[in-house]
């Protein structure tokens, strides 16, 4: 399945257009360094990606009529702290990339001090777009949004799932502890996307709880279907290495269960996630769409 079979272009745009303006220089003052900064930052930020966590945003938000300028504004917020999470995660200490979205990473097109900071600089500015009232006019709903990325990029979230993943490295891992490093450094981030659209709208606690449950359903598919391309897939068609997973002796769900049983699991997960959708009948079927995406995806 190809991501233009079932993600509307406008709506892409529109979050390609709102990156694009969060990341634009101001013009004073004039330094060098400046200069630098933003070319990095917009170099990883803008080079292509899918957009799925903000686009998750603007569906879940679409669910209760959220005003678009809302949802994707939010979304892009989500979609800074991704873009700094690849950077990091592509570092020589990490997983030691040096393909990214088709292009060198950032590493290697600058050096490991502006990527360093080029992650920095777009994890601190998603909280700026936060906190600025131009995220939703109520003050409370805009600290809960800062509140509930902040968990989940941080230690108990991404930054503590990428942390697993690396002690993880040197030995075989069960299941159960699979299930949470990827629960973490990969599903949180897509969890928080989903239940920004339920924040965005003050949406009722079960609404919500819809939300998470689908997402974490796709959450922890999409890390499948992730480590799947790994083994299977290539890089023209992902535009980042194959292949690391196994170089890094990372435990996956694909070394547990070999590729048939990965891909039956995340078909499973699917399932549950298009289920847990049904409290929103009828609207929601563009979110079922992209669990649909996921589980056939190629890049
Ligand atoms: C890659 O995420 C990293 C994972 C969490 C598996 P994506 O596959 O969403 O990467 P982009 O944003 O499309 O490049
Ligand atoms: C990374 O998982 C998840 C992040 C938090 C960035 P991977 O290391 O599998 O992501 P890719 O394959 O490099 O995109
Ligand atoms: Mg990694
Ligand atoms: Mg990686
Ligand atoms: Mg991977």
């Amino acid at each position: 399945m190809k991501q233009s079979d079932i993600f509307n272009a406008d709506t892409l745009a529109a979050i390609e257009k709102e990156i694009d303006a969060l990341l634009t220089r101001p013009e004073a003052p004039v330094a060098a360094g400046l200069d630098r900064i933003y070319k990095a930052m917009r170099y990883s930020a803008l080079a292509g990606g899918k957009r799925l966590r903000p686009y998750l945003t603007v569906l879940a938000a679409d669910l209760f009529k959220v005003p678009r300028e809302h949802s994707v504004r939010a979304g892009a917020a989500i979609e800074l702290i991704h873009c700094y999470s690849l950077i990091h995660d592509d570092l020589p200490a990490m997983d030691n990339s040096d393909l990214r979205r088709g292009r060198p990473t950032s590493h290697i097109e600058f050096d490991d001090a502006t990527a360093v900071l080029a992650g920095d600089a777009l994890l601190t500015e998603a909280f700026h777009v936060l906190a600025d009232p131009a995220t939703h006019p109520d003050p409370e709903v805009r600290t809960k949004l800062v509140r509930e990325l902040a968990h989940a990029a941080g230690p108990m979230g991404m930054v503590g799932g990428q942390m697993m993943d690396i002690l993880a490295e040197t030995g075989m891992a069960e299941a159960e502890d699979i299930t949470l490093i990827q629960s973490l450094k990969t599903g949180a981030l897509i969890a928080v996307s989903c239940r920004f659209g339920g924040l965005l709208a003050q949406a009722s606690p079960a609404e919500i709880d819809a939300l998470d449950r689908y997402a974490t359903d796709i959450g922890l598919a999409f890390q499948i279907t992730d480590d799947l391309l790994d083994v299977s897939g290539s890089a023209e068609q992902t535009g980042k290495p194959t292949g690391q997973d196994a170089m890094n002796s990372k435990p996956t769900f694909v070394d547990l269960l070999g590729e048939e049983g990965a891909r039956e699991k995340a078909a499973a997960l699917i399932e549950d996630a298009k289920q847990a959708l049904s409290v929103f009948t009828p609207g929601q079927q563009p979110l079922a769409g992209i669990a649909d995406f996921i589980l056939s995806r190629q890049l």
